[in-house]
C-alpha cells in the first residue's frame, strides 16, 4: 500500500541556537493526541528522506510546529533547519505514537521528564486540558547541555506547570547541575519541584536520549516505580527519540 503524504508549507524557522530551530508549518491538517509524533520528508536526490517528530503544538492548532536539533552527520536534520517561509515539507498522513495521557493512569503527579528535543510532545500535552483536570501536580523537568537550549521557557512559565532545569555542562544559575537519574537518586529533583516521586503518586513520562530513558527508569525502579504497561499498569511512560 502506498503511503499517503501531505504537503505543508513552513510559514516561519525560528532559530533558538545555532543548533536548534523550530518550524511551523500550515495546510496540512491531520488527527492526533497530543504527545504523538508524525515522520516529516524532504526530497533529497531524488529520494524521501523522513524522520519521526513530535507535535510541539496542541492538535487544536491547525499550525503545525516541529522541534528540532542540527545532527551534523545526519541526512535529514541539517536540511530542514536551512528551510525558510514558502518552502514545502511533506508530512506522512498517520500520527502515531503512545506517550500520550490516554495511555496513562490516574495520579497525583504527573512528571513528564525531558532532555533536549525530548521536550517537544510534553509542550503539546501542557497546552490541553488534560494534565490540568487529572492531575493535581504537573512537574515538567528539562534537561540539557548548556543554558540557552533551556527553550520554550515563556510558553512552559504561561502554564501551570512545576518547572524543573538541568544543566549539565556549565554552571547555571537557576538550575540543577549534573543529569537527572543522580538527582532523583540524592532527593534533588523532589525539592526542587516541591512533590514527592513516590509510587503512590506518580506517573512519570519520560523522552529524548534512549540512555536517558534507561538510567532514569533504573533510577525510578529503585524508588519502587515500574514501567507502565497496559495488562500489567505502572508508572513510567517513555519514548525514545533514537
Ligand atoms: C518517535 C520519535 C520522535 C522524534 N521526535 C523528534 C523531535 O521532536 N525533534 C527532533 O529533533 N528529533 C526527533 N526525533 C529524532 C528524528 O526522527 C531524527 O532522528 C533527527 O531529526 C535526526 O535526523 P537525521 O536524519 O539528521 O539523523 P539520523 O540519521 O536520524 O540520526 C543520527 C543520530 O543523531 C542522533 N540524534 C537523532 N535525533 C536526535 C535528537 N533529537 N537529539 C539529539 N540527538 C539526536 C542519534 O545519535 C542518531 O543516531 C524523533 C525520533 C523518534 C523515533
Ligand atoms: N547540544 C549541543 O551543544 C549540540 C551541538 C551540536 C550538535 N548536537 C547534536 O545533538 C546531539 C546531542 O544533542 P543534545 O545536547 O540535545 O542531547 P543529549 O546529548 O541527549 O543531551 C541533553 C541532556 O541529556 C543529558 N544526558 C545525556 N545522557 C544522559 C543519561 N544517560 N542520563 C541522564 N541524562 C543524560 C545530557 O547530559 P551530559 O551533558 O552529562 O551528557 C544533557 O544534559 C549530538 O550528538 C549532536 O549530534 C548538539
Amino acid at each position: 500500500m502506498s503511503e499517503k503524504w501531505l504537503t505543508g508549507t513552513v510559514i516561519e524557522n525560528r532559530p533558538w541556537t545555532e543548533t536548534l530551530f523550530s518550524l511551523r508549518v500550515e495546510g496540512a491538517p491531520l488527527k492526533y493526541q497530543a504527545g504523538q509524533f508524525v515522520r516529516i520528508a524532504l526530497d533529497i536526490n531524488g529520494e524521501r528522506v523522513a524522520r519521526a517528530f513530535s507535535f510541539v503544538n496542541p492538535p487544536q492548532d491547525p499550525v503545525l510546529e516541529f522541534y528540532g536539533v542540527i545532527v551534523p552527520e545526519g541526512p535529514l536534520s541539517p536540511r530542514l533547519a536551512k528551510l525558510k517561509s514558502g518552502d514545502a515539507l511533506h508530512v506522512a498522513g498517520n500520527p502515531a505514537g503512545f506517550l500520550v495521557l490516554s495511555e496513562v493512569p490516574d495520579a497525583e503527579t504527573l512528571w513528564l521528564i525531558s532532555t533536549g528535543t525530548g521536550l517537544a510532545p510534553f509542550l503539546s500535552i501542557l497546552r490541553t486540558e488534560t494534565p490540568w483536570r487529572r492531575f493535581r501536580n504537573v512537574v515538567l523537568v528539562h534537561a540539557v547541555r548548556h543554558a540557552r537550549e533551556l527553550t520554550y521557557q515563556d510558553l512552559i512559565r504561561s502554564t501551570r506547570a512545576r518547572y524543573v532545569t538541568f544543566v549539565s555542562r556549565e554552571q547555571a544559575a537557576g538550575s540543577l547541575a549534573g543529569r537527572i537519574p543522580a538527582a532523583i537518586a540524592d532527593g534533588r529533583l523532589e525539592t526542587a519541584a516541591g512533590v514527592k516521586l513516590a509510587p503512590e503518586s506518580s506517573q512519570v513520562m519520560l523522552c529524548g536520549n534512549p540512555q536517558m530513558l534507561k538510567d532514569v527508569a533504573a533510577a525510578l525502579v529503585v524508588r519502587g516505580l515500574r514501567k507502565h504497561r497496559r495488562r500489567a499498569p505502572g508508572h513510567i511512560t517513555v519514548e525514545s527519540f533514537w
